[in-house]
Parts: C-alpha cells; structure tokens; sequence
C-alpha cells in the first residue's frame, strides 16, 4: 500500500541534509506526488490512520460500521514539557478510569506500537537523533499514524477510554515552536495523519522550564539525557510557551495544570477535568 517505511526513512534522511538546488526541486517534486496520494487517501478515507473515530464535532464520522459516539471511547493526551509528570499522572488517570468500570488503555507518543515504539528509539537515541527538525516531525507522524492505527482507533472502536502521554501537541511544540518549523508544514502534517482524530481532551501540565529540567534530571539518575532534554533553558521555555498558546487557541480541547503542585494536588486537578469535561461516571451509566 503505497510509501514504504525504507523510502520514507530515506526521505526523512535527506530532508535532515542540504540538498543541491537540483535536489532540492527533485525531491519537492516527490513531495508533492506524495502529498496528492495522500490527499486522495484522505479524500477516500482509508489507511494512516485517517477514518473517522468521531461522529460528532466537524461531521467526519459517517463511516458504516463506526459505533455511535455514546458508546465509543474518549481520548485523552497529557502533554507539557520535560519532568512534568505526565506519566505518573497518566498512569493514576488511568486507575481512576479502570475504577469505575470503564476499559481503558494507556500508551504513549513517540511509541504506543510495535513499530512506533522502534521509531521512538530511532528518534530519541538512535539514527535519527541528529536529523533535522522537519526530519524528526515526519518520523514523529510516521510513527503516529501507526499508533492510532493499531492502538488508539481500535481501542476507542471499541469502547475502551484512552490515555496518551504526549500526542500531536508535543510535534507542534517541539519540532514546531522549538524547532523553527513554519507553522504551515506542522499544520500539514497534522491534517494528513491526525485528521479527525483529534483529542477528546489535552491537558497540559505546565510548570517553569528550569523545574520540569530539574525534575527530569532527578528522576533520570545517572542515565543519558535523550536529545530534547540536552537543549538549553531557552529551548524548553519556548516549549513552555508553545504548550500555553496551544491552549490559548483551542480552549474547547485544552486544560492546562498547575504541575508545579504536589503529584496529589496534580491528581485531583487531573480528575476535576475530567470529570468536568468528559464525565465519565455518565460514559458508564448510560452503558449499563
Ligand atoms: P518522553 O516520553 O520521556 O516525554 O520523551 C519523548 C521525547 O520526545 C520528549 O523529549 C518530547 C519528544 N517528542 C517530540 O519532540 N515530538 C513529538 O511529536 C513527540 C510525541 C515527542
């Protein structure tokens, strides 16, 4: 079915290097005969990720088959900067889900499938960790359209609640803000592999970049620091910054946390959201 991952790793490559002028109309020539693919993909609603798992919101989800948007799941990302405590919050999210009855399933971007999780080590320590930012955010998107593929869409196909750890928000604030990436190509890139498949409900733990670099560090021990967390302090306060205006600009989505509170005051915030915007007690009432 179409771009295999070697060429699109090797795409990726290339992108990371300076091209010739030569090169460079060559390969704008490839990447617009596979942006219309892919444009035909959307169009057709198949592959990358790209059927609806909503019913609702934009009108998108009119696919036979799909369950109704009582019964489906909810999708939920966590997202904020180094040593915010979006794992630890993710994992008693989850407990606070399971304990009324809902199924839920938790996971994590860059991974969250088998091939995903292999171009998580890619990116984060292995080949690809010089590649350029727009390098990056290709293989970050690769490795999420087969994470809604294979984990995220099914599991709220069929009912279950899920929790990420990072999603789409952290390729804008990372590779985007961060990584000087025009705003257009983030945006691109996210109607073609996101699409409809946005969040349910982001919430963004926010807290001062030097404290998240602090606690990142602690929480590490001896271990290497991956390659996001070696940049600078400006570095991780445009990422700070990044998260905040993504709020700002989808305030029906996003809720930003106070991280820098006790992980029990985070908690009980992290619900309050919850709660407030999903309701999940309801989600299980009108099930039963
Ligand atoms: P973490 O799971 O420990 O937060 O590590 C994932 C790292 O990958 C983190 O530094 C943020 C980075 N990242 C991006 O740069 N872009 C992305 O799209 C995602 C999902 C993660």
């Amino acid at each position: 079915m179409g771009i295999s991952l070697a060429w699109f790793l090797v795409f990726c490559k290339r992108l990371s290097q300076a091209p010739s002028a030569a090169e460079g109309a060559r390969f704008a020539r490839v990447a617009n005969r596979s942006r219309t693919v892919l444009r035909e993909r959307v169009g057709k609603g198949t592959g990358f990720g790209l059927r609806s798992a909503r019913s609702d919101g934009d009108g998108s989800g009119s696919g036979a088959g799909l369950m109704t948007m009582q019964n489906r799941g909810r999708f939920i990302t966590l997202e904020g900067g180094e040593g915010a405590g979006k794992s630890v919050q993710a994992r008693r999210l989850e407990a606070r889900l399971a304990a009324l009855g809902l199924a839920v399933v938790r996971t994590r971007e860059p991974g969250g499938s088998p091939g995903a999780e292999a171009l998580r080590e890619a990116i984060l320590t292995g080949f690809a960790s010089d590649f350029s930012s727009a390098g990056q955010a290709l293989l970050f998107a690769a490795a999420r359209v087969d994470h809604l593929d294979r984990t995220v869409l099914p599991a709220l196909e069929r009912g279950a609640w899920v929790v990420s750890d990072r999603f789409a928000d952290s390729t804008r604030a990372y590779q985007g803000a961060a990584g000087n990436l025009p705003p257009g190509f983030i945006a691109d890139l996210e109607r073609l592999t996101v699409g409809p498949n946005r969040p349910d409900l982001t919430l963004i733990l926010d807290l001062p970049a030097d404290v998240g670099l602090k606690r990142a560090a602690e929480r590490r021990r001896t271990g290497p620091a991956d390659r996001f967390e070696r940049q600078g302090l400006p570095f991780h306060e445009t990422l700070r910054r990044a998260f905040l205006d993504i709020a700002v600009a989808e305030p029906g989505r996003c809720v930003v946390i106070d991280a820098l509170s006790s992980e029990d005051e985070v908690a009980a915030a992290v619900w309050a959201a919850v709660e407030a915007r999903l309701d999940p007690a309801g989600a299980v009432k009108a099930r039963a």
